[in-house]
Order: C-alpha cells, then sequence, then structure tokens
C-alpha cells in the first residue's frame, strides 16, 4: 500500500485531505526549481519537513541542507550565524567562522522564522538574495555563494508588509514559490493517518509491537483541536509510545491535558464501534472487556472535563459516589495519565483534587 503524502529516500509527510494533496501536487510541479520558496504556516505545522522535501526533490539534493531558525539569535548574532566571521570581527571571534550561507554551499538554505528578522539585517539579507555573494563579519573579500533558498514563516509577511514590519522588497524576493500549509484543525481528515504514522514510528523505535488504537481515543483525537499542530500530535504519540504497555492505546494511555480539553459531548455508545474499514476481515473477534473499559474511560473523562475537574460534581453526573469515582478514575489509568500529563496536568483540573 502507498502511503499518501510525499515521499523522498529520506523524508515522509502524510497527509490525505484536499488541501495537503494540492500542497503535494505543488511540490511536485516545482519539482526541479531552483526558485526561492516561501513556506508559510503556524508553528508545527511541517515548514520544515516540507523544505526538506523540496531539497530532497531537487537536483541540489547531493548538496547539503542547512536550516536555521532566525528567530534563535539576537540581531547580532544572526549576521554572524548566517555569514559567518573573520578572526577578531568581534570580542569572543577567536577564530575563522563560517556561516550557514556559506555551509549550505551548492544546496539549500532553510531560513525559519523568517519573520522574525530585524528591518537592520532585512536589508543586508536584501543584499544577499539579490546579488549571490556575502561578506563575512570582520571580512574585507566578497564570497560568491550558490545556494537555493527556502523561508519559513509562521506570519502573513504581506500582512506585516503593512503593517510596516517586513521590507516589501524582500517579500517579493522571497515570494517568489508560496507554500501554505494548512493547520492540523482546519484538515482533521489528516489526523488519524497522522497517528498512525507517529505511533508506528515510535513504538518500533521502542521496538515494540505496534498495538491498536481504541476508537475512543481516535475520537478525542479528532476533537482535539491541536494548537501546536502535527508537532503536538507527534509529541503525544511519543509520549503513548513511552508509557502505554497495556497492548492496546486507550484513554488512559493519553495525555490529561489532552483529554480533558477535547472535551465534546457525552460519547455515545455508536463511538465505540469500529468503523467498517478499521474491521478487520476475517477473526474479527472484539473484546468486551476493553470496549466497556474504553467507555467508562470516555464517559469519566467527559464528566471531569464538563464539571470543570470538580470530582463531587462528576460523580453526580455520572450517577454514581464520589468514592466510587475515585476507584474508577483509578482503575482505567486516567489517574496514571494525570501524573503523566504534567507538566500541564497541574494546571488541567483533573489534576485538582476537589
Ligand atoms: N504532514 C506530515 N507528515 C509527517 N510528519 C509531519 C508532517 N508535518 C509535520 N510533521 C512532523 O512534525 C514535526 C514538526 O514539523 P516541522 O517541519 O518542524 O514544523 P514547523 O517547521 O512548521 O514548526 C516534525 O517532526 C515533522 O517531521
Ligand atoms: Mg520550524
Amino acid at each position: 500500500m502507498t502511503t499518501p503524502g510525499f515521499v523522498t529516500m529520506d523524508s515522509v509527510v502524510v497527509g490525505r485531505s484536499a488541501r495537503m494533496r494540492a500542497v503535494f501536487e505543488f511540490l511536485r510541479v516545482i519539482g526541479n526549481s531552483d526558485s526561492t520558496v516561501l513556506v508559510i504556516g503556524e508553528s508545527g505545522t511541517g515548514k520544515e519537513v516540507t523544505a526538506t522535501l523540496i531539497h530532497q526533490a531537487s537536483r541540489r539534493k547531493h548538496h547539503p541542507f542547512v536550516a536555521v531558525s532566525c528567530a534563535l539569535f539576537s540581531e547580532t548574532l544572526i549576521e554572524s550565524e548566517l555569514f559567518g566571521h573573520e578572526r577578531g570581527a568581534f570580542t569572543g571571534a577567536i577564530k575563522d567562522r563560517l556561516g550557514r550561507f556559506e555551509l549550505a554551499e551548492g544546496g539549500t538554505l532553510f531560513l525559519d522564522d523568517i519573520d522574525d528578522v530585524p528591518l537592520s539585517m532585512q536589508v543586508k539579507l536584501l543584499r544577499v538574495l539579490q546579488n549571490r555573494t556575502i561578506e563575512r563579519l570582520g571580512g574585507t573579500r566578497t564570497v560568491s555563494v550558490n545556494v537555493r533558498i527556502i523561508a519559513g514563516s509562521k506570519k502573513d509577511l504581506k500582512q506585516m508588509v503593512a503593517d510596516g514590519k517586513f521590507r516589501e522588497d524582500l517579500y517579493y524576493r522571497l515570494n517568489v514559490l508560496p507554500v501554505a500549509l494548512p493547520p492540523l484543525r482546519e484538515r482533521r481528515e489528516d489526523i488519524p493517518m497522522l497517528t498512525d504514522h507517529f505511533i508506528e514510528r515510535y513504538f518500533r523505535r521502542r521496538g515494540e509491537d505496534v498495538p491498536p488504537i481504541s476508537e475512543a481515543v481516535r475520537q478525542a483525537f479528532l476533537r482535539y483541536n491541536w494548537p501546536g499542530n502535527v508537532r503536538e500530535l507527534e509529541n503525544a504519540c511519543e509520549r503513548i509510545a513511552q508509557t502505554c504497555t497495556c497492548g492496546t492505546v486507550r484513554i488512559g494511555c493519553m495525555s490529561a491535558s489532552i483529554l480533558l480539553r477535547a472535551g465534546g459531548p457525552p460519547p455515545e455508545l455508536s463511538a465505540f464501534t469500529p468503523a467498517p474499514a478499521a474491521q478487520p476481515q476475517e477473526a474479527a473477534s472484539v473484546s468486551l472487556d476493553d470496549r466497556i473499559r474504553d467507555l467508562e474511560a470516555n464517559l469519566i473523562g467527559w464528566a471531569l472535563k464538563v464539571s470543570n475537574g470538580n470530582k463531587s460534581r462528576a460523580a453526580e453526573l455520572l450517577q454514581i459516589k464520589r468514592s466510587t469515582l475515585g476507584d474508577r478514575i483509578n482503575r482505567c489509568g486516567l489517574g496514571r495519565a494525570a501524573v503523566i500529563g504534567a507538566p500541564d496536568a497541574t494546571a488541567s483540573p483533573m489534576a485538582a483534587t476537589t
């Protein structure tokens, strides 16, 4: 079976939503072009992995791919980081150092967080893009560079231009081939596939069998808003792989903060019926105990959510005693999830004992 998405030798970007399919199509179209690309998307939407794909699909693929986040450096440091410096250029410059432009020679330079580059530095970048030459800090020579530029931005640069925060000329230099990566909440169809992809990756990495994912977990993942986008989903799956030892990824294996924020209406039994596609062709056995545990955990999670973590109110909603609720929380692993869910767990309603 081929994975829908865009795959090169070293990277894989999966997605089946119409919006991601349009992105993959665009990547195919720009294939061997050497023009500058501007990748726009919120943090965690896959800007860097997209840049690596573009590089690996280009004729520069046997040369370096160098990524640098412009947000990580102060105004003075970024210049030496990008252009390098010669010995004695400033206090602490004890030897010559190549900048990222020269390190990427022949290949691709991914300038992430270009929206964080201060105006003074934007002028210098513009000059490099126009002349394809750099000058090392404290140096006197002009060095030619043969580098394909891909810029990443989490903000709408056009708006920044309108606000006077980004140079218009630099914007046009960068925005030759624009690629927009939608936030995950606007392409929820991709969530199941990404979940499978990451669960498989992280269980395999631990040398463990890949467990099935319960329907309750899938529903919660679909409802959750993923403000940190694909990166957050990947981290959630990695955490599950580190802690889940029960043979099935259940609600109790999820981070409490995601579970609680996933909210949603009281889960119905229908949510626990496997989707036809997911049903095995043969030997379609179903563990009644597992299903009941999932249902119980999901209902408890829902009650805690709507009662804001107040266990007495949650118990009322579920028409059980407060002490029984405590036992059930422990039994289905929700208590453990709250602990695993640190650091958010302390701030989350579930961690509060009421
Ligand atoms: N569509 C996707 N398919 C597979 N992995 C993805 C996808 N989008 C993002 N990732 C993974 O999510 C993480 C964050 O992506 P990254 O490219 O660093 O995002 P950004 O640069 O936009 O913050 C990386 O580990 C990346 O490999
Ligand atoms: Mg990034």
